[in-house]
């Protein structure tokens, strides 16, 4: 009953939007007009700029690097780490001239950021000259929005504090013509201490399993090889739904696919990693052998006071269950460095953890305070220094070990999905290992979209090289 209401509001509400993409399409007939996103943040806020650019393209603009000549500026904002959001906020100062310039530009800001009150007052005190803020509960009706900001002289403000419907079947224009980003599950229920994602992002939601394999199925069809699946906490995918599919049922699903090729997915928390998961990933073909398995901190104090729900101990058996059922498995890690309370016996035991788990790569990042999260009322928040000497002892160990992780693969003939021309040298073309790990090599463009066996011949921290095998 209750899914069915669910699906006739979601088609009634694309429907409206669908309605104002054609007129606002009408109103650009022939103008030729451009639009420009600047993303920040994680792949999910990648994955909503590609279904920004679908409703700008639906609505006859054309995508430029070049903001100069954009008629449409849009920021897709993050606010997980304060000083993004600074940097976000003096990018905006700095397109006041631009608007000065040219009047007729819009300016738009949405993402997580504006799902922060104090934030959306700051833009309505002090940047006057933005022309519509939204955010991320009511993305899909970012038409609507823009259409009224067309005719409006003042900012066009819509925020929405949560929806619990999922709006299914928006406009995208991905990025990429080979990998594609496919949203499984939206918002997170943890409530990490230190987060504040679930904040802004709202309470879990699965999207029904046929809505996601029947967009899988049309990306195979458009010759896409490779997917991931995104979501704030994959594996908890399907709780919500209280039909008993699983992550790992889904995946199950996903691999019978024809076409696709390879199948990725993140980010998972450790605490729901199940057996039934990493079995998985063991007997499905598709799915390629790398995990991303935060594990934030490696002293059990710590994560406690982080509300993490796993201790180092359980998350290290998790680490051999997979290396037993999956050899060649890269495995990568966030961690916070300097969260409050964190002591040096503390940061050693992270130290430690990491030399135990020897990580492929690790994402680190020094603690930010972010108002609203219990964390930030903690007592003893860590010197800056501190935080500061931590972080760069951690990146060294890291960077030693991906250094000699990666050396192990030297000779090694992998295989390849060859993504497209290097950025660096533009002689070569880039790919990646079914294992995530960037090789470039020589070869001629039309490999692109290809797998290719390529021999290792030099490893690096981040990148590896290689050499086409006939
Ligand atoms: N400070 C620092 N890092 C954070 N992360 C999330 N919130 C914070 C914060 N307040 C990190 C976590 C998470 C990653 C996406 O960002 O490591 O896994
Ligand atoms: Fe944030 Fe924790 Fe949810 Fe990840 S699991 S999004 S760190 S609250």
């Amino acid at each position: 009953m209750n899914e069915k209401k669910s699906i006739i509001i979601t088609d009634e509400a694309i429907k409206a939007q669908r309605n104002i993409i054609n007129k606002i399409a009408n109103l650009n007939k022939n103008k030729c007009l451009k639009f420009h996103i600047k993303t920040y943040g994680c792949q999910m806020n990648v994955h909503d700029s590609e279904k920004l650019s679908g409703m700008l393209k639906e609505m006859g603009y054309i995508n430029t690097k070049n903001i100069e000549e954009a008629d449409i500026i849009l920021f897709n904002t993050c606010c997980v780490r304060e000083h993004v959001e600074i940097k976000i906020l003096s990018r905006v100062s700095q397109i006041k001239e631009l608007k000065t310039r040219k009047p007729d530009v819009i300016i738009g800001i949405c993402g997580c950021m504006m799902q922060e009150k104090e934030i959306v007052d700051k833009i309505k005190n002090y940047y006057p000259y933005v022309d519509l803020v939204f955010g991320t509960h009511n993305l899909f009706k970012f038409p609507e929005i823009l259409l009224k900001a067309i005719f409006s002289d003042s900012t066009v403000i819509d925020i929405w504090d949560d929806n619990p419907n999922i709006i299914e079947n928006i406009p995208i224009k991905r990025a990429d013509a080979i990998k594609a980003w496919i949203d499984i599950n939206y918002g997170c229920n943890n409530f990490c201490t230190y987060c504040i994602v679930p904040y802004v992002r709202g309470r879990e939601k699965s999207r029904r399993p046929e809505n996601i394999l029947n967009e899988i199925k049309s990306l195979a069809n458009k010759g896409y090889k490779e997917i991931t699946l995104l979501g704030q906490n994959v594996n908890s995918y399907g709780n919500d739904l209280h039909e008993g599919i699983t992550f790992a049922k889904l995946l199950y699903m996903v691999n019978e696919i024809n076409g696709i090729e390879r199948i990725r997915f993140m980010t998972s928390h450790p605490k729901d990693l199940s057996d039934e998961l990493i079995f998985a990933m063991r007997d499905l073909g598709k799915v390629c052998e790398h995990l991303h398995l935060p594990i934030q901190s490696g002293s059990n104090r710590i994560l406690k006071k982080m509300n993490r729900k796993y201790t180092k101990e359980s998350y290290l058996e998790i680490i051999d269950k997979l290396r037993v059922n999956i050899p060649d498995i890269a495995i990568t890690t966030d961690i916070i460095v300097g969260f409050p309370g964190e002591t040096e016996e503390d940061f050693k035991e992270t130290l430690d953890l990491v030399k135990k788990v020897r990580y492929d790569a690790a994402y680190t990042f020094i603690y930010s305070k972010r108002s609203g999260t219990p964390a930030a009322n903690m007592e003893e928040q860590v010197d800056k220094n501190i935080k500061h000497e931590r972080l760069e002892k951690l990146i060294e160990l890291q960077n030693k070990i991906s250094i000699e992780k990666n050396a192990e693969l030297n000779g090694k003939i992998l295989e390849v999905l060859v993504e497209g021309i290097s950025k660096r040298d533009k002689e070569k073309l880039t790919g990646r290992t079914r294992t995530n790990k960037i090789v470039h090599f020589l070869g001629k463009p039309d490999l692109i979209g290809n797998f290719v066996n390529l021999k290792i011949k030099e490893t690096k921290a981040w990148t590896m090289q290689g050499e086409l095998i006939q």
